[in-house]
């Protein structure tokens, strides 16, 4: 058996995706990575944990070597707000991890996913149902390294063979981990604050569309795409897929059909306002659904009705 190496397994989606391969393929077949070190007490026996810098390339050659690694996701990347604040960390990790990352597996014949966003598109992209193939002329580092790893891993895939496949990703709305760093982040936050303090400060403005998507959809989409028989992939790198679309304000009345007293206030943080308005505000998904089946199944009000549950559980 070839096992599963996940790099940034404790961020945003790796927190939950090795969970769900370990469900799938059995605890011995994951390998979970990060460059910080899990708390001991969600360390659990049989559960395969390595320290992982992957702008290593020694580290990652020698994980993959010793751990017969055959497919790797490599998740570990800096999001948007973060790569706006230090533009070279983001260059450095999102490009020079992957570049790495794409050379041991070309070297160790392994397959490979890399997570791509919304933030590839830029102003000059159609905004509304925005096709799979158009114009991506990104204005943020954090774009620029999706646009140029989408670029580098279809370059493997045709002059090397390997196997890469990769998605661009809405905003991804979860329970598990604690939002960090991204411009879609405003409505992971807003439920931290509508279920402690009834009020959220929102940083975009209230009429700012974007594409989001629940964490449940964005895992099952990535292990369907992983599973897909190549043969079907025209695209490859990068899938647009998304669930649903709204503003903060639509979001904020979504959330006060649960909680009547929620209150929204606005104070626009430039950047980040600067960030959401370059991105489009609806993704066109249908060669994702055709040519692997891409079928997300919550909407803004399971989403919303699903947080709230599990985030209250959670915090109490
Ligand atoms: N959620 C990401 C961000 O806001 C977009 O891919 O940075």
């Amino acid at each position: 058996m070839r096992r599963i190496l996940v790099t940034g397994a404790l961020g945003q989606i790796g927190s939950e995706l090795v969970v769900a391969l370990r469900e799938r393929y059995g605890s011995e077949a994951v390998i979970a990575s990060d460059i910080r070190l899990p708390p001991l007490d969600t360390l659990h026996p049989g559960e395969r944990f390595e320290f992982l810098d992957s702008t290593n390339a020694r580290q990652i050659q020698d994980i993959v070597r010793n751990g017969e690694v055959g497919t790797i996701y490599h998740l570990a990347a800096l999001l948007s707000a973060t790569s706006e604040e230090k533009p070279h960390v983001a260059w450095e990790l999102n490009m020079g991890g992957l570049y790495k990352v794409l050379e041991v597996a070309r070297q160790h014949d392994c397959k490979v996913f890399f997570p791509s966003s919304i933030g590839a598109f830029g102003p000059g992209t159609p905004k509304d149902n925005t096709p799979q193939d158009t114009i991506q002329r990104p204005t943020t580092m954090y774009g620029v390294t999706k646009v140029a790893g989408e670029l580098l891993c279809d370059y493997y895939n045709r002059r090397f063979g390997v196997d890469t496949r990769g998605m661009r990703f809405p905003g991804l709305i979860s329970y598990a981990a604690p939002p960090g760093g991204g411009t879609t982040d405003y409505a992971v936050a807003i439920f931290y604050d509508a279920i402690r303090y009834g009020r959220y400060t929102c940083f975009l403005k209230p009429d700012t569309r974007l594409d989001m998507m629940y964490m449940p959809d964005a895992i099952a989409a990535l292990i369907s795409l992983m599973e897909a028989d190549p043969a079907k992939l025209i695209h490859r790198n990068s899938f647009n897929v998304t669930a649903m679309n709204f503003t903060p304000s639509e979001l904020a009345n979504e959330i006060r059909k649960h909680i009547p007293s929620f209150e929204i206030r606005y104070e626009i943080d430039a950047v980040r306002q600067g960030i959401a308005d370059s991105w489009p505000n609806s993704l066109d998904c249908s060669a994702a659904r055709a040519e692997w089946g891409f079928a997300p199944r919550y909407s803004l009000s399971a989403m919303v009705e699903d947080m709230l549950t599990k985030l209250r559980t959670r915090i109490s």
